[in-house]
């Protein structure tokens, strides 16, 4: 086992139990309103309330982890597909998994930079694709895009410039005004950006610049 590994062996332990971040909550409750009633003529038929997409719907978790965010899908009725390269995420992700969720989950041990991401409603992103360096960070980012169909959406978790990771060549950090023009052709829905300095989930004290957003594609 690498020291990635074992770095990220130790992560799942410590987070398994963490809530679901915020992005994919949000995400998740933008596509429930919409399930809810669907627009124009079509919620007039006799039935009732007609939902205009096929469910249950189908995320991709990129860089899963233990799962936080995989199993929160999971819970609000949706198919996952959960990708990260480390297999203690597989073992950490199965073993919190409630038992009657996962015949709707699945788990690809796979590299971000080269896995086929197939045609889903959701890409959920939360603090893994930094971990790229750029020659892949921009593939992969293009991949994610061709993913979405209008009205699909992306959440994701990055590090803003300002992270004290920006030093590093293996990762990508981007200003903030890059990851919007990287989001032409979404509607940006949720947009936070935070500065501090504070202890990673392992408890080492680093310069967080931490940017979260849900986008809409709309074309
Ligand atoms: C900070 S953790 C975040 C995990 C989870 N999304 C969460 O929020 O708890 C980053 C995750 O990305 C994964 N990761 C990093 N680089 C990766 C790559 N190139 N391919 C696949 N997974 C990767 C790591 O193995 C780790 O599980």
């Amino acid at each position: 086992m690498g020291a990635d590994s074992e770095h990220w062996a130790k992560y799942y332990v410590v987070t398994v139990e963490r809530p679901a971040w915020q992005t994919v909550r949000f995400a998740i409750e933008r596509f429930r309103c919409e399930d809810e009633v669907a627009p124009g003529p079509a919620a007039d038929g006799p039935t009732g309330p007609v939902a205009t997409t096929p469910l249950p719907r189908f995320a991709v978790d990129l860089g899963c982890g233990a799962g936080r965010d995989a199993r929160e899908l999971l819970r609000a009725g949706w198919r996952v597909l959960a990708v990260d390269r480390e297999p203690a995420a597989q073992t950490a992700l199965e073993a919190a998994v409630e038992p009657d969720l996962r015949l709707r989950l699945q788990i690809h041990i796979e590299d971000l930079a080269s896995v086929a991401i197939p045609a889903c409603n959701l890409v959920n992103a939360s603090l893994s694709l930094p971990f790229l360096a750029p020659r892949a960070f921009h593939p992969t980012w293009q991949r994610i895009v061709a993913a979405l169909a209008p009205g699909g959406r992306f959440a994701a978790m990055l590090f803003g410039d300002l992270d004290e990771s920006a030093s590093d060549p293996s990762m990508t950090c981007l200003p903030l005004e890059t990851i919007r023009a990287s989001l032409a052709g979404f509607e940006i829905e949720h947009w936070s950006v935070e500065e501090d300095d504070r202890p990673t989930a392992l408890g080492d004290p680093h310069h967080f610049h931490l940017v979260e957003f849900v986008a809409r594609k709309v074309g």
